[in-house]
């Protein structure tokens, strides 16, 4: 099976939604690293559970964050993962570091990219007063929740909806958005070679609804 590495910063239910799917036979691949930029990240908790080697590197340790990156992946790579998955993991990262990993590394956000990258996502949605919001999975790139969308999932925002709300109605999408697109992309079905991104030989024109 596909061998992959998690990173998350913090309460891991991408990281669980990925667990149970694999427990679930729906998501054949071994998970060889959950790695975090914080020791406390339920996250990790969560992988011990479950048997998976952890790993937690601190960035303060480092004299700077290309420093912190290298050092990041150079570990990734020992685990031998070939794929990597960004969870929840709360850090821009090194371009040249992420360079090795193009086409292999995917990471999900909480809008409808390109809108809203950075934070509080749900609250910008709302102030916008937008009908839809949503969560993406995207390549990752060096620039901020930039990279080639490869999926999302969509929901209508409601009368009743405040940040809150509508960022809990949001997350069964994400947990069902996330081992979807890691399935397809460790099954070869979706590519990127820094190029065009391709699903099923075809080019992505636009993300795919899932
Ligand atoms: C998720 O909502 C994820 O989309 C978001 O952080 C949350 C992590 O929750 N990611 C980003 O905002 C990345 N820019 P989790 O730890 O329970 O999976």
């Amino acid at each position: 099976p596909a061998k992959v590495a998690v990173l998350a910063s913090g309460r891991g239910s991408n990281l669980a939604a990925l667990l149970d799917a694999h427990a679930r036979g729906e998501l054949p691949v071994e998970f060889v690293l959950v790695g975090s930029d914080k020791a406390a990240a339920p996250a990790l908790r969560l992988a011990e559970a479950a048997g998976i080697p952890t790993l937690a590197l601190d960035p303060r340790s480092y004299p700077d964050r290309r420093a912190f990156d290298f050092d990041l992946f150079a570990r990734i790579a020992a685990s031998g993962a070939e794929w990597l998955v960004l969870a929840g993991f709360m850090r821009v990262l090194d371009g040249e570091a992420l360079q090795p990993w193009v086409g292999r590394i995917i990471n999900i956000h909480p809008s409808l990219l390109p809108k809203y990258r950075g934070l509080h996502t749900h609250r910008r949605a709302l102030e916008a007063c937008d009908a839809e919001h949503g969560a993406s999975v995207h390549f990752v790139t060096a620039e901020l929740d930039g990279g080639p969308v490869i999926a999302q999932a969509c929901l209508s925002i409601e009368a009743g909806d405040d940040e809150e709300r509508l960022a809990q109605r949001l997350l069964p999408l994400e947990h069902r958005l996330l081992p979807e697109v890691l399935r397809l992309l460790t099954e070869g079905r979706l590519r990127w070679d820094g190029q065009a991104p391709r699903f099923d030989g075809q080019l992505l024109t636009a993300p795919l609804r899932l």
